[in-house]
């Protein structure tokens, strides 16, 4: 048996997992990580934010090629769109990583086993997991001290709304179509929504994006959700917003699509060639084991935990999608340090109020921390400074000028609370911000610091400035 039992076993080979994994590894634990897709990585590399970051690159190159360039000089000629190659340069930056992946789990000498694990039987010490290879592969029994479960998510399924993956897809069928849609629904103005919307709408679709709630972004700062929609609309999405889709019928000449107001009411129906269902995602607990080993699941079926990432059975763990919280590949990472790190004793923190999200549509959207919402429902008495990119010299040279950086801090300390940013590089611009956050910054050390000229994020510092209602360039 010795051969099969490990200090850590974790299962799934997303960035929870994989990520999980190495640091256990490093810190002298023997590991394996058990994946049944056949590739590491898990959504985030195959499925999700590496695909369509692929596409969103590609695609926003063509709309620049197709609608900016001219303002630059640029004459392009006989611009035409090559959807394969465009989607084989997408599944080669896939394939590139996920055996990157693979390479690093050799590297620290973790054992990667293919197939799909289960817990078959947990005792104090030695909970006993099992893999089960695709095809004809044999079963084999492992045992570990310890297991992590970090088998992520799926789409959540909207019903009367069957998804084929061809004319009614999940993201998955989005990132894979063969042809531009002459038209298009998407069911969610979440961040799948406006991200693949943007991109099929950039190659030539015409988006409807149906929304149940009155906004786009729900959990976003509100004025970043109005400005956004605005900049989207002005692009070309159109939006339904406080409306729902209560049924969706697939057929030789495309979808129809039953729309109703989110109270009920008559329902219009609209025809689209693709229908894409994007509301949300659910966690992966299917033939876990989870009975077998008495893991006990939230009543929306996620996996629970206590502060340290330790289910109520001793000795396993779950981080990632599959306990809910913010659904980000980062925020997965982090918690599997987290576990590594505590089972050698080591303490490691976690601060979700400085993991910023991103929705890399164009121009960007990024928040940390509170919003005004937030701060005004918790009763915290704020400071708010803004900064438009119209009055940055970078965002005006490179053209990019939609959006603005707002900075929020505490009324009394300047401590800061939160930073919201619509604008070229928000998600890269935002990182100043959460490494400000983690060390209990001001708005004054931000202001403070300097910033190389001409940069972007120099609006990051006229908004820190702002907040002391002393910004230089307006
Ligand atoms: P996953 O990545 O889902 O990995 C779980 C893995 O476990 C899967 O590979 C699965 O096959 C495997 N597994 C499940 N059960 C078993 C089992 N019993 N045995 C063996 N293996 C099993 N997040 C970002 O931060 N930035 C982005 O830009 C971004 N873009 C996204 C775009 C799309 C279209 C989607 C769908 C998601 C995106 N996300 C993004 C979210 C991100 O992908 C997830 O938050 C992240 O992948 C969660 O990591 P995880 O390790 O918890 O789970
Ligand atoms: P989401 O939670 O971001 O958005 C879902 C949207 O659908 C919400 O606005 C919700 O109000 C709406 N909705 C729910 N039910 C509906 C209905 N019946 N009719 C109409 N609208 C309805 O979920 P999404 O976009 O599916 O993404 C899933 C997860 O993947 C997210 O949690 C996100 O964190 C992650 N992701 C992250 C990305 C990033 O970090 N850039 C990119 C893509 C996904």
């Amino acid at each position: 048996m010795s051969d099969f039992s490990y200090d850590v076993i974790v299962i799934g080979g997303g960035p929870g997992g994989y990520v999980c994994a190495i640091r256990a590894a490093q810190l002298g634990l023997k590991t394996a990580c058990i994946e049944s897709r056949g590739s590491l990585g898990g959504t985030c590399l195959n499925l999700g934010c590496i695909p369509s970051k692929a596409l969103l690159q590609s695609s926003h190159l063509y709309e620049e090629a197709n609608h900016h360039f001219a303002g630059h000089g640029i004459k392009v000629d006989g611009l035409k769109l090559d959807l394969k190659t465009m989607m084989g340069r997408k599944n080669d930056v896939v394939t590139q990583l996920t055996q990157g992946i693979e390479f690093l789990l050799k590297k620290n000498k973790i054992d990667y086993l293919k197939g799909f694990g289960s817990i078959s039987r947990t005792v104090t010490g030695a909970h006993e997991v099992t893999v089960k290879p695709g095809g004809k592969g044999k079963a084999q029994k492992y045992t570990a001290k310890n297991v992590v479960i970090a088998t992520g998510s799926e789409v959540t399924p909207l019903p009367g709304v069957e998804i084929d993956e061809k004319k009614i897809v999940s993201s998955t069928g989005a990132l894979d179509l063969a042809k531009v849609p002459k038209s298009m629904v998407i069911i969610g103005a979440g961040v799948i929504g406006l991200e693949m919307g943007s991109v099929w709408r950039r190659l030539g679709a015409e988006v409807t994006v149906v929304e149940y709630l009155d906004c786009i972004l729900p959990p976003m700062d509100a004025e970043v959700r109005k400005q956004m929609q605005r900049i989207l609309e002005k692009q070309g999405l159109q939006f339904k917003l406080g409306a729902k889709v209560t049924e969706a019928k697939a057929s030789k000449t495309g979808v129809s699509v039953k729309v109703e107001s989110a109270a009920g009411g008559k329902a219009e129906t609209l025809k689209a060639d693709v229908v894409l269902v994007a509301i949300g995602r659910r966690p992966y607990i299917e033939n876990l084991g989870l009975d077998n080993a008495g893991v006990k699941v939230t009543d929306r079926g996620f996996v629970e935990v206590d502060d340290h990432f330790q289910t109520n059975v001793e000795g396993i763990f779950a981080i990632g999608d599959v306990i809910g919280g913010m659904m980000l590949a980062h925020k997965a990472e982090d918690e599997g340090v987290v576990v590594a790190e505590s089972l050698t004793g080591l303490t490691p923190h976690i601060n979700y109020d400085a993991i910023a999200s991103v929705v890399y549509t164009w121009p960007e959207v990024a928040g940390v921390g509170k919003t005004e919402e937030q701060l005004k429902d918790a009763g915290i008495k704020y400071k708010s400074g803004k900064f438009p990119f119209t009055a940055n010299s970078r965002a005006r040279s490179n053209g990019e000028s939609d959006g603005f950086v707002k900075i929020l801090a505490d009324a009394e300390s300047d401590e800061l609370l939160g930073c919201h940013i619509i604008g070229p590089a928000a998600g890269d611009l935002i990182m100043e911000v959460s490494v400000g956050m983690e060390f209990a910054a001001s708005a004054e050390d931000i202001a403070r610091t300097c910033h190389a000229h001409p940069q972007l994020g120099e609006a990051v510092k006229e908004a820190a400035l702002a907040v002391d209602k002393r910004p230089i360039h307006m």
